[in-house]
């Protein structure tokens, strides 16, 4: 069984960014710019938001952290997007979401310039993902990919399972892996809440992706001998013998399903180290654009 260890992965793509970002600024010119918007004070976007911005000083990028109160309407939000989006020096744009129930997510999520959405959520980036024209792929179905490539996983006429119907992952997931691409190329079948026979679907699929954000839903029986196991999920559940009360949980039963799989991706330590290395590539690709 092999571990598809996001801290390797990671680390290779972040070694290459970060050698691009030296050529760029080698030759006099100002390094990529991620802005990012946090509304309120939402411990797990707190954390991924510190991570973001962390990562990119750690290759070479500028980034801005714009941070918003709870109670911050709509019209002043969009506002500050409006701003960055104008905004020369900035090249990626990022609102962390989930936002408060006031705000409407979609109405935010159109108002990134689709040239600065490197999370790849504008209906616009959508689109181009559908029909397989170059976009910005939304970062955590980008990293998976970018796990894959690393590792050099077949997917060639596997059939893949993806669970969860998100925008931000399993609906682009299921695009990616259907598509004729290097690491695509399956036969898909999208679960949800109204699948009938899951578990079922799930013991056939060669390739397992779930991202339905229900800790340990993913057991044994539903796995083939095998089979290359994707585990989205990062829930926080109580834990008082933890050090900050709670402990990280993925979608997949780890210590069950781990040993029937050929490959998997662990909790903490998997999908979530790439999704930033997905965002820092998109940001890349921004400032290419635009220069
Ligand atoms: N919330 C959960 N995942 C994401 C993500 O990839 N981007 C943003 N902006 N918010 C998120």
């Amino acid at each position: 069984m092999l571990i598809l260890d996001g801290k390797i992965a990671s680390a290779a793509i972040k070694e290459r960014l970060k050698k691009e970002v030296e050529i760029i600024t080698g030759s006099g010119k100002r390094p990529p710019h991620l802005a990012a918007i946090l509304v309120g004070n939402n411990g797990a976007s707190e954390t991924y938001v510190a991570s973001k911005v962390k990562q990119c000083a750690e290759i070479g990028f500028v980034s801005t952290l714009i941070r918003l109160e709870e109670t911050v309407s709509e019209e002043i939000l969009l506002k500050h997007i409006h701003d960055l989006n104008t905004n020369d020096s900035v090249d990626g744009i990022l609102v962390q979401l989930p936002l408060p129930k006031h705000i409407t997510e979609q109405k935010v999520i159109e108002a990134i310039h689709p040239a600065k959405d490197v999370d790849g959520f504008h209906p616009v980036s959508a689109g181009k993902l559908v029909q397989g024209l170059p976009t910005f792929i939304p970062a955590t179905p980008y990293g998976i990919m970018l796990m894959l490539e690393h590792y050099n996983v077949e997917t060639k006429g596997k059939n893949a399972v993806v669970i969860g119907r998100s925008n931000i992952v399993g609906r682009p997931m299921s695009i990616l892996l259907s598509s004729n691409i290097k690491y695509g190329n399956c036969t898909v079948t999208i679960c949800h809440s109204h699948t009938y026979n899951l578990d079922e679907l799930c013991s056939k699929a060669d390739i397992v992706v779930a991202a339905l954000g229900r800790p340990e839903f993913v057991k044994a029986h539903m796995v083939k001998e095998g089979a290359i196991v994707i585990d989205v999920g990062i829930t926080r559940v109580e834990d008082a013998s933890a050090k900050k009360g709670f402990r990280i949980k993925g979608d997949v039963d780890y210590a069950a399903v781990a040993p029937k799989t050929s490959a998997i991706t662990p909790v903490p330590g998997g999908v979530g180290l790439m999704t930033i290395a997905g965002l820092l590539k998109n940001t890349l690709q921004a400032y290419r654009q635009s220069h």
